[in-house]
């Protein structure tokens, strides 16, 4: 195992060659929390420009699934990159493309017949998805949740629910979307959150802005990620689905954080049980290339020819390294690994709570676990800067983590990683927390 080394306090000097470059040319759109310009990673190790060797707690915001440069991944796009890169679905045929709809259909929960629109992204996805249901259902509404986060194009967008800076400035987006209180255990007053969203949704939505008869579909995350690495009861999910089913609301699940094994399973929507009627998928399953999915019952895919694609949607590349990553998760049972260091990371976690005031909560499943910041236990009030200083922090002590929500940090290694690799990251963590 590489050993964590910071030579030049980041950014170094070619790190701050390329951040001044990056000012000039680059659109400043995007949330880098600190300076890290990589070089090259292997497994969940990563290595900056100027030499530095870090600890990868985020895998590229949760896409490294089976490790950076895993053989066999790598192996499979090289070739596929020999044989052929590109020659778009959209009006042709390749079998990676129905090799990776058989894959995902095969996965996804709930013994009805799925079909599999692949595109490029999680936004693409969930993009297609309100086409899907739309068009399936022929009513206009969408519900969503607060704090959900599910992509930046405008029809995703208009579903995101977690900043302001996210919206700010972009208005109009697509009419007809409403959004209901997600259950936060941590944070509800009442004895049961998943109850009161649940009530909130039919019996104030329901009679009073939403007609059920003609809201098309319910999107949600089955683990909150960007917005806070909210975790609800499991019986939020069923009770959801039992209220699709009365209304003839389509569930869709975004998988596109939690999924392809990051919770222990492959959809984190199965710890509930719940079969949805679609689901995205993106992140992870193109083993680190641009990759989305939609996997929908078939029932619920009215589309007809010529009413949705993309011209690199389902790339040959991505679906060859998409499939291995697949076969890696399996093969070496890195969903079982997810669920055991998870368990362990949140073990040692409630052990640092103990001795440091300012974590008010530890939460998560699998590799999908947040460490919320509290300036006061009792009272829960956010601690955004003392979250903001522990990301800062380890950064510089070679632990690379990623903030979400107000005050949460979000830790989501590769799924391949081993407990000695847990245990340097938790050190870093330990002192910097302590
Ligand atoms: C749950 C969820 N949905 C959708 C998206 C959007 O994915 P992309 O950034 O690939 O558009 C994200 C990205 O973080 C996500 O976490």
């Amino acid at each position: 195992m590489p050993t964590l080394h910071i030579r030049t306090t980041p950014p170094g000097p070619r790190a701050r060659t390329l951040l001044r470059r990056c000012e000039r040319y680059v659109a400043p759109s995007a949330t880098q929390a600190y300076p890290l310009v990589v070089d090259h990673a292997a497994g969940c190790h990563v290595w900056d420009v100027d030499g530095n060797c870090y600890l990868d707690f985020t895998a590229g915001i949760a896409v490294s699934a089976t490790g950076h440069g895993h053989k066999q991944v790598v192996g499979a796009i090289t070739a596929q990159v020999d044989r052929l890169i590109h020659f778009s679905f959209a009006d042709f045929y390749y079998p990676s493309y129905v090799r990776m709809a058989e894959r995902l259909a095969e996965l996804a929960p709930g013994r009805e017949p799925k079909q599999v629109f692949l595109c490029n992204s999680g936004a693409e996805a969930i993009e297609a998805a309100i086409k899907v249901v739309r068009h399936a259902t022929r009513r206009p509404y969408i519900l969503a949740f607060y704090n959900a986060f599910h992509g930046r194009t405008l029809g995703a967008l208009s579903l995101t629910a977690s900043k302001p800076v996210q919206r700010r400035g972009f208005a109009p987006l697509l009419p007809g979307v409403f959004h209901a209180p997600y259950p936060d255990p941590h944070r509800s007053r009442g004895d049961d959150p998943a109850e009161e969203c649940l009530d909130h949704i039919e019996n104030v939505l329901f009679r009073t802005v939403l007609p059920p008869e003609e809201t098309a579909a319910i999107f949600v995350e089955p683990i909150q990620g960007e917005g806070g690495l909210i975790v609800p009861p499991d019986h939020f999910l069923t009770g959801l689905r039992r209220l699709c089913d009365r209304h003839g609301i389509l569930l869709v699940d975004d998988e596109i954080q939690a999924g392809m094994g990051r919770t222990g399973k492959f959809f984190a929507i199965e710890h509930a049980g719940v079969a949805p009627d679609v689901i995205c998928l993106a992140k992870a399953v193109g083993g680190g290339l641009p990759l989305g999915a939609v996997i929908a019952r078939k029932r619920v895919v009215s589309w007809e020819r010529g009413s949705h694609t993309s011209t690199f949607g389902g790339n040959p590349v991505a679906c060859e390294a998409g499939l291995a990553t697949i076969e890696v998760i399996e093969k070496e049972g890195l969903m079982r690994n997810a669920a055991e260091q998870g368990a362990y990371i949140q073990k040692r976690l409630r052990q640092l709570q103990q001795r440091c005031r300012s974590i008010g909560d530890v939460r998560g499943r699998g590799l999908m676990i947040g460490v919320e910041f509290v300036r006061n236990r009792r009272t829960k009030e956010p601690a955004e800067r003392q979250r903001d200083h522990a990301v800062q922090e380890a950064f510089r002590r070679g632990l690379l983590l990623l903030a979400c929500g107000r005050n949460v940090i979000r830790i989501s290694p590769p799924l391949s990683i081993t407990r000695e690799e847990v245990g340097q990251g938790l050190g870093v963590l330990e002192e910097v927390l302590s």
